[in-house]
C-alpha cells in the first residue's frame, strides 16, 4: 500500500496547538514538532475499534505491548530489554521532569548542552535545582559535544546529565564513539544520564544508525534512563503515551517512587495506539522516512541559497536548525511571520540568531513556506 503524505489536511478549528497559534492569519505554521500527516491507517483502525466498543475504562498495560517493544528494540538495535525495566508514562517531558526531581540531591546541579529542546531548561527549574548548560560545538558542519567543557561541569556536584539523542534541534545522530565518551564521563563522576531518544526513528541519512545510550555497555546500562515514545514517529503526540527504560534496579526504584501518586497512568487510547504502531505500522514508517528525506533535501538545498541563511546537513529529525545571523534581522521570527511562515525562535532553545523549521508537512506546503521565506529575504537584501 502506498501512503499519501501529499494529502493536505485542514487542521483549522481542531484546537491544534500548531495551527491554532495562527488561526485566521495567512501564516503557515512550521514550528512545534507535530507533523501534518495523518497517523497510520492501522493505528487509526485500532482507535476506531476502541471507540466503537464504547467503554473507555481504566486500562492496564497490555502484556503484548511490552513484548512488542522488547522485540522491536532487539530487532532495531540488538538491545536486550527486560519487561520489568519498562515503565509507561504520559509524556517524555513528564519523565524528564521526574528524572530531574529524582536524581541528585538539592545542592547538586543538572547539566545539559545547548541549543536544546526548551523543556530541558524548565525541568530542573521546576524542581528547584540548578541547571548548567554547555554549548555544543560545530565540527565540520555538525553539532557535537565539547567534552572538556562538559567534564569541567560533570566532575563537580552533578546529579544528572540530560542528553537528547538524536539531537533536537541540530539533528545530529551520535556515533558509538561520541556516546561512549559521554557515558565514560558520566560514569567517572557518578552522574545519571537521562537519554531522551524520542527522535530515534527519524534517522534520515542512510549510512547512519541510532544507538540507544544504554545499549552500548554494561556501564551505560547502569547509569542510563532512556525515554522513548511512539508519539513523534507515528504523529500521535496528543495521545500522551511514552515509556521509560531503566535497567538498573536502584535507579528504577528511585524513579518509580517519584512517579507514585503524582503521574497518571497512560490512557487506553494511547496504549492501544502504541501497540498498533509498533506491531502494524512498519511499512508506513518506512515510507514516511523516504518522504521526509526528500523534504529534508528540499529544505537543505533551498535554505542554503537564501540570503544570509546557513543550514548544516540534517542527519535526523524533521526539524531544520537554520542559522540566520547573517541576515541582519533583529527579530527573525517576527520577520518570517510577516512573510507568512511561523517558525520556532532559537532564543527558546538557548541560541539567538537561529530559527527552527519543521518540515514534517506535505511537500507543496513546504515549498510554499520556503518560497515565502526566500521572497521576503530577497526583498531586504
Ligand atoms: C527532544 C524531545 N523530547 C520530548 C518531546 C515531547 O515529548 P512528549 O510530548 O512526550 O512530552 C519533544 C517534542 O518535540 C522533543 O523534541
Amino acid at each position: 500500500m502506498k501512503y499519501d503524505f501529499d494529502e493536505i489536511i485542514n487542521r483549522t478549528g481542531t484546537s491544534s496547538l500548531k495551527w491554532g497559534k495562527y488561526e485566521g492569519k495567512d501564516i503557515i505554521p512550521m514550528w512545534v514538532a507535530d507533523m501534518d500527516f495523518k497517523a497510520p491507517p492501522a493505528l487509526l483502525d485500532t482507535l476506531q475499534q476502541n471507540i466503537e466498543h464504547g467503554i473507555l475504562g481504566y486500562t492496564v498495560i497490555p502484556d503484548d505491548l511490552n513484548d512488542t517493544v522488547i522485540e522491536k528494540l532487539d530487532a532495531l538495535y540488538d538491545w536486550k530489554v527486560e519487561k520489568e525495566w519498562i515503565m509507561w508514562v504520559p509524556g517524555v517531558v513528564c519523565a524528564l521532569n521526574v528524572a530531574c526531581a529524582t536524581f541528585g540531591g538539592p545542592q547538586d546541579k543538572i547539566v545539559t548542552t545547548t541549543p536544546i529542546y526548551p523543556p530541558f531548561f524548565a525541568a530542573p527549574e521546576n524542581c528547584e535545582k540548578k541547571l548548567v548548560t554547555v554549548p555544543m560545538v560545530d565540527i565540520n558542519q555538525r553539532a557535537t559535544f565539547d567534552y572538556d567543557a562538559l567534564e569541567k561541569e560533570l566532575k563537580e556536584n552533578t546529579g544528572l546529565f540530560m542528553l537528547c539523542s538524536p539531537y533536537n534541534p541540530c539533528g545530529t545522530v551520535f556515533t558509538k564513539e561520541e556516546i561512549n565518551r559521554i557515558v565514560e564521563l558520566c560514569a567517572a563522576y557518578d552522574v545519571v544520564i537521562c537519554s531522551d531518544e524520542i527522535h530515534s526513528d527519524f534517522v534520515l541519512d542512510k549510512d547512519k544508525r541510532h544507538i540507544p545510550t544504554a545499549s552500548i555497555s554494561q556501564t551505560a546500562a547502569r547509569h542510563t534512563i532512556t525515554l522513548m515514545a511512539p508519539s513523534k514517529t507515528y504523529n500521535i503526540p496528543g495521545l500522551g503515551c511514552s515509556f521509560v527504560i531503566i535497567p538498573d534496579e536502584d535507579l528504577r526504584h528511585k524513579f518509580n517512587s517519584k512517579l507514585k501518586g503524582l503521574i497518571p497512568n497512560v490512557n487506553l487510547l494511547g496504549l492501544f495506539a502504541a501497540k498498533a504502531a509498533y506491531k502494524e505500522c512498519d511499512e508506513w514508517l518506512f515510507q514516511l522516512i523516504i518522504y521526509l528525506r526528500k523534504n529534508r533535501d528540499i529544505v537543505q538545498n533551498r535554505v542554503n541559497k537564501m540570503p544570509g541563511c546557513k543550514l548544516n546537513p540534517i542527519e535526523s529529525t524533521y526539524l531544520a536548525w537554520v542559522d540566520v545571523r547573517n541576515t541582519g534581522l533583529k527579530d527573525p521570527v517576527l520577520f518570517f511571520e510577516q512573510a507568512g511562515v511561523g517558525l520556532s525562535d532559537g532564543n527558546f532553545f538557548g541560541q539567538k540568531g537561529f530559527v527552527r523549521l519543521n518540515f514534517g508537512c506535505p511537500e507543496p506546503v513546504l515549498k510554499k513556506g520556503l518560497e515565502r521565506m526566500e521572497t521576503a529575504l530577497i526583498k531586504i537584501k
